[in-house]
C-alpha cells in the first residue's frame, strides 16, 4: 500500500506516549550496519544525512506539484487516488505531528485541519468534497513545518529514545514523503492532458542480456529473512529470523511484455485454466483483456504513459498488471510466483558468506549504476539492465524498475512488535493483502532496501507492479 497509510496517527494510541524499542538481538546471517547506514554515523554526519533525505524529498514532491496548474492539483484525476494538493498539505501535516508534536513537544499549528488529512477518516473518493487547502496555503503549510523541522533537527541529540535513536523518525517522514511522492506519480500517470512530466530514457539493455539464462537455480538451505540492523527498517520488516527453504528456480529478469503479449495472444485472459477461482470472477467482472493503460490499434498494442502514447516496447518489463494476472500468466507459463521468502532470499543471500545483505550488490546504498529508482527515468529499464546489481544468484533488476508480485500474504514474521504503532502495518495483516518486493523506478533509494516490504489487494493495477516467476525443483 503506497501510502496514505504510513505513517499516520493522530488519533492512534501510543503515538504521543513511550514507544517500544524495536527488537535489537543478533540473529546469526544478519547484515551488519554498512558503513553508510544511519546507525553508523556521527551525530553532525548524521543530522546532514537526515537534512540531504529530507530536501532530496521536498525537491521531489515539489517537481511533481509545479508542474501542473493549480486546476490540477485541485482536481482528482482518479477516485483511486487523492486530489495532489491534498498529498502536499499531508506529507506537511504527518512531518508535524510526528517531528513538532511527538518529538519537539510543540503546540499544534493548525489543528483544524489535522482530521481532513487523516487518512484512516476520509477515504480517497471522499476528500475532494473537503475544505482542503488550497494550492498556495498547503504549499506555504508545509513549509513552514518544514523550516521548524530543520530547526529541531539541529538541536536533536538523535538519541536517546527508541523514535529518536539513528533518526529514526526523521528517517520515517524522509520515506513518507518520497513514498507520497510515488503516489503522486500514479496520479500523474492517471491524469489526462498535456505531459507534465520528462525524464530521459534508461540505458538501452547491455550487451549481455540476450544471452542471460532464463532462470537461476537458488539451492535449499536457511537464510535470515528480515532484519534487526537496519536503522531505518518499519516493524513489518522486523525482526530477523531464519527461514530454511527447499531448492527453486527464479527468473533472472521480471518478466517482459513481450513474453506477456504471448500470454495475450495465447487466449490467457480467455481460458479459466490459468487463473484462480477469485481472479477468474475479478477478470470477468473488470472485463480485463490487457494491462492498465493498454489497447490496440490496427493489430499494434499502445501504451499510455505519462500523458503519452507509444507502441509496447517488448524487452521492458511489464507494468501494471494485477496480482491476478500475474498469477495466471505464471500459471500458464507452467510456473508459480514466487513466495516472499524466494524474493528476499534471491535478492539478499550471499552463500559465499552465509549472511544477508542490504541490497542484491552489497551492503552500500543504492547508486544509478546499480537500479532504475528514484524517478530518475520515468519507465523501467529494459530487461537485463543494470548487471552491476545482480545478486549473488545473479538475478537481476531486483530493485527498482517494477515492484514485483510475489505469492504471499501480508503476514507479521515471528516476533513481529508493532512499532510506533498498530496501525502502521499491523491492521494491514491477513490475506486480504498479497506482498510486494522490490520497489519501482518511482521509488526512492531512502525508501528502498532488501528487507522493504509493500502490500496491495489483488485487483490493483494502477501501482507500478510487475513481477518475475519461479519454479520448484524436482527432489531425486
Ligand atoms: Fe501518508
Amino acid at each position: 500500500m503506497i501510502d496514505d497509510a504510513r505513517p499516520t496517527g493522530s488519533r492512534a494510541p501510543g503515538a504521543t506516549g513511550p514507544a517500544a524499542a524495536p527488537p535489537a538481538t543478533a540473529v546469526p546471517g544478519s547484515a551488519p550496519a554498512a558503513p553508510t547506514s544511519p546507525a553508523d554515523l556521527p551525530p553532525a554526519a548524521l543530522r546532514e544525512a537526515i537534512a540531504t533525505e529530507l530536501l532530496a524529498a521536498r525537491t521531489r514532491t515539489a517537481a511533481l506539484t509545479d508542474c501542473v496548474e493549480d486546476h490540477d492539483l485541485t482536481a482528482q484525476h482518479s477516485p483511486l487516488m487523492s486530489p495532489l494538493v491534498w498529498d502536499l498539505a499531508h506529507i506537511g501535516n504527518q512531518e508535524e505531528l510526528w517531528l513538532l508534536r511527538n518529538i519537539g513537544g510543540r503546540e499544534p499549528m493548525r489543528p483544524e485541519i489535522d482530521p481532513l488529512y487523516d487518512a484512516f477518516e476520509h477515504p480517497r473518493a471522499e476528500r475532494p468534497s473537503l475544505p482542503l487547502l488550497p494550492p498556495a496555503e498547503a504549499r506555504a503549510y508545509a513549509h513552514d513545518v518544514r523550516g521548524r523541522v530543520l530547526d529541531l533537527l539541529e538541536a536533536s541529540p538523535l538519541e536517546g529514545t527508541p523514535l529518536l535513536d539513528a533518526g529514526f523518525a526523521f528517517g520515517m517522514i524522509a520515506q513518507h514523503e518520497q513514498q507520497h511522492d510515488e503516489t503522486m506519480l500514479i496520479t500523474h500517470q492517471l491524469r489526462r492532458g498535456e505531459p507534465a512530466l520528462a525524464a530521459p530514457p534508461p540505458p538501452p539493455a547491455p550487451a549481455d542480456a540476450a544471452a542471460l539464462p532464463a532462470d537461476v537455480l537458488v539451492p535449499a538451505g536457511p537464510f535470515t529473512m528480515g532484519t534487526d540492523t537496519e536503522p531505518w527498517a518499519l516493524d513489518n520488516e522486523r525482526p530477523a529470523h531464519r527461514v530454511d527453504l527447499p531448492a527453486f528456480r527464479l527468473d533472472t529478469t521480471p518478466v517482459t511484455n513481450g513474453a506477456y503479449l504471448r500470454f495475450i495472444a495465447d487466449g490467457g485472459y480467455d481460458d479459466p485454466r490459468w487463473w484462480t477461482a477469485a481472479g477468474w470472477e475479478h477478470r470477468q467482472r473488470a472485463e480485463l483483456s490487457a494491462p492498465l493503460f493498454w489497447h490496440r490499434e490496427g493489430g499494434q498494442w499502445l501504451r499510455r504513459r505519462f500523458a503519452s502514447v507509444e507502441p509496447v516496447p517488448e524487452n521492458e518489463p511489464v507494468l501494471h498488471v494485477s496480482w491476478y494476472e500475474a498469477d495466471a500468466y505464471a500459471r500458464w507459463a507452467g510456473r508459480r510466483l514466487p513466495t516472499e521468502a524466494e524474493w528476499e532470499k534471491a535478492a539478499r543471500y550471499d552463500p559465499a558468506t552465509d549472511r544477508s545483505r542490504r541490497y542484491p550488490w552489497g551492503d552500500g546504498p543504492p547508486g544509478p549504476e546499480h537500479a532504475n529508482l528514484g524517478q530518475r527515468h520515468l519507465r523501467p529499464a529494459p530487461a537485463g539492465s543494470y548487471p552491476a546489481g545482480r545478486s549473488p544468484y545473479g538475478v537481476r533488476q531486483l530493485m527498482g524498475d517494477v515492484w514485483e508480485w510475489t505469492a504471499s500474504d501480508l503476514d507479521p514474521y515471528p516476533g513481529f512488535r508493532a512499532w510506533p504503532y498498530k496501525e502502521y502495518s499491523e491492521v494491514f495483516f491477513g490475506p486480504e493483502y498479497k506482498v510486494l518486493r522490490g520497489g519501482c523506478f518511482a521509488v526512492a533509494p531512502v525508501a528502498c532496501r532488501g528487507t522493504f516490504r509493500n502490500w496491495d489487494y489483488p485487483i490493483r493495477r494502477q501501482i507500478f507492479a510487475g513481477f518475475r516467476t519461479a519454479a520448484d525443483v524436482a527432489v531425486d
